[in-house]
């Protein structure tokens, strides 16, 4: 757990966040061990701009890994980086029994990801 907080730590200082300043890291662990890390990327058109958790999520999928197990979440505010809806939704894709880890500071707040999204919306066959 602090190993991929560490690795979200990192990936905050390539955040590109000028419109709202606000800096966000992530870090996802796959089943296979692999890392992949991820920062916010804003746009001057608000709406192109992408969160942390997703970008690293997105990189680990075009990678060839949909299987993950963890991903930290850190931001330089002082506060708990709580994930977005939409970065919820794509957990459920492909980390559904997987942890979320938000820290702030030394203090690390863990949820399951069936937590942070109950009944999440998924195709039925
Ligand atoms: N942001 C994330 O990177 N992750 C979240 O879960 C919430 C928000 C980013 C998007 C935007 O660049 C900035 O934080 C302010 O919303």
């Amino acid at each position: 757990m602090n190993e991929l907080i560490e690795k979200a730590r990192e990936a905050l200082q390539f955040s590109y966040s000028p419109y709202s300043d606000f800096s966000v890291g992530a870090a996802v662990l796959c089943s296979d061990g692999s890392v992949f890390t991820g920062c916010n990327i804003e746009n001057a058109s608000y709406g192109a701009t992408v969160c942390a958790e997703r970008v690293a999520m997105w990189k680990a999928v075009s990678e060839g890994r949909r299987d993950m197990k963890a991903i930290a979440i850190v931001c330089k505010a002082d506060q708990f980086p709580m994930p977005c809806g939409m970065c919820r939704q794509v957990m459920a894709e492909f980390m559904p029994d997987g942890d979320v880890y938000v820290a702030r500071n030394d203090e690390v707040k863990s949820f399951k990801v069936c937590e942070l999204i109950p009944h999440s919306f998924e195709l039925e066959n």
